[in-house]
This record gives C-alpha cells, structure tokens and sequence, in this order.
C-alpha cells in the first residue's frame, strides 16, 4: 500500500505500523483547537499509553511560552502522543529528545535533507525552523501520571516567516505525510521501548551527533536570565553545557536560544 494522497489515513499509518503501541490508538480529527489538549483531556479521562491524537488542521495550536502554532488544513504534521513512562519526573525531557531524534531521522530518510536538531526542542534546516515539539506532564503522588508531546512538522506549507522552512519548500516536491508520520512512530516506538541509562546514553550521542547548537556562540533566555557563550555540548540529562564570557562551564537545564555567532563565521 502506499498513499500519494494529501489527507492523513489513519489506516494506512496503522497498515505501516503493525502491532505496536500506536496501532489502536490512532485518534484522528479533520479539525480540532489543539491537539493536545485533546490528549491532556483524553489522559485525565485515563485513556491508554500510545494515544497519537492527529487533526488535519487545528484553530487553537499552541507552541512554547504561550505562543501559537499555525497551519493550513492537510498541509503539515499536527499530532500529540500520549505517554505513561516509569520515568522519574526530572528525566521526562529524555521523551522530548527520542521525538527530536526520531523525527530529524526520519525526514532525513524520506527527503536527504540535512536536518538537525536545536536544543531543546526545534528541527532546523539550515537556519531556519521546520519543526517544533511542545512537551507537558502531569504528576500522580511522586511520579508521572502522563506525558504528552506534541509535535508541528511543516511538511508541505511554510509559514513564510524569514525564520521557518517547510520539507516543500527545501525539496521543491510533495512529500507524504503518511509515510512520514509512520517512520517517525516507529522509531520513537523502538527508542521509547528501551529508555535505560545505557541506552538512553547512546540516544543522547546520536542527538550529539545530529546537533545545531554546539561550536557556535549562543545567547540563552533561561528563566530572568540572559547567558552568553559558546555552546559545546548537550549533556546525559539533556542540559546545555556552555563556555560562559568569564570562561567557566555552566549547565542549562532549559531556554530559549539565539545562535548569536554560527561557527566560521567573521566577526
Ligand atoms: C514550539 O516550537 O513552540 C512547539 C510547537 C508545537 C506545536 C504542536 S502542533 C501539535 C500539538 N498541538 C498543539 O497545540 N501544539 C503541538
């Protein structure tokens, strides 16, 4: 089976999939406000783990620090997948990160385009935008309850912002989100089967590995504070570690960053 068609087909993602976490849990909408809330709504109502949440076109998308999400109907990826991890609540970002991972690998396989990841939560090509994930959990006494993550893939319409792309607009064709949507659910699926530490480490050198971020001078927006200095690594935990102005390392757990200065670049 294959799908040239530009409407989502749940049953053809289900047809990719095969028995797996997602395979019964395909919610699709042709429009929807957000689909995450739909999955937060859906987790306190105790649906099950592996719920992906998939409209063709949300009225209400929302991305991080209360900004939006846009996005024509049956253009791009809008989906929210809802997780119950035996993970202890500090290590919920290792989630953000196998979705990054997953979908920069499998839009690297579907298109050849050099996509990589920008900590902690952005696909880019070049320097431009292409994807965003927006993470939110939920406790129960000390552990998670659930996880949500919501992912927007501009597949084929760009913003037209002079800060984002579309896989369209780098490759000049068409490209399926069906097929796409299915090779980034298998391999979240096959990271999210095995999170333990020794594991988890060598997802975090493949992230490395397909990083924006290190070897060029960045500004970060953390909490009140604004942190300059050269970004070298992404740490086990999913930090930022950078060389700060005054030449110290120092770790940042979470922010909004500006690559100031892209490595080779005159000043
Ligand atoms: C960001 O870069 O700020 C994160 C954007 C996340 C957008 C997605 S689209 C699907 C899901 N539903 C939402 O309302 N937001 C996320």
């Amino acid at each position: 089976m294959t799908s040239n068609r530009d409407v989502l087909e749940p049953e053809f993602i289900k047809d990719r999939l095969g028995p797996s976490l997602f395979y019964g849990n395909i919610i699709y909408h042709e429009s929807l406000d957000s689909t995450h809330r739909m999955a937060k709504e859906l987790a306190r109502q105790g649906a099950p783990e592996g719920t992906v949440v998939l409209a063709e076109k949300q009225t209400a998308g929302r991305g991080r620090r209360g900004r939006a999400w846009d996005s024509p109907a049956r253009a791009n990826l809008l989906f929210s997948l809802l997780l119950r991890p035996a993970l202890p609540p500090h290590e919920v970002f290792a989630l953000t990160m196998i979705l990054a991972l997953a979908a920069c690998e499998a839009v690297r396989e579907k298109t050849g385009l050099d996509v990589l990841i920008k900590w902690p939560n952005d696909l880019y090509v070049g320097r431009k935008k292409l994807a965003g994930i927006l993470t939110e959990f939920a406790l129960k006494g000390k552990g998670i309850d659930y996880v949500i993550l919501g992912l927007g893939l501009n597949v084929n319409w760009n913003p037209n912002s002079s800060h984002s792309t579309a896989l369209r607009t780098e490759t000049g064709r068409t490209v399926s989100r069906n097929e796409l949507l299915a090779g980034i659910l298998q391999r979240f699926e096959a990271y999210y089967k095995d999170l333990s530490p020794g594991p988890r480490a060598r997802y975090y050198e493949k992230w490395n590995a397909l990083s924006l971020i290190p070897g060029n001078e960045v500004e970060i927006e953390s909490g009140q504070e604004r942190i300059q200095g050269k970004a070298l690594r992404i740490d086990q935990e999913g930090a930022l570690i950078i060389r700060d102005e005054e030449g110290r390392e120092r770790k940042i757990r979470n922010g909004d960053v500006t690559v100031k200065r892209w490595w080779g670049e005159e000043l």
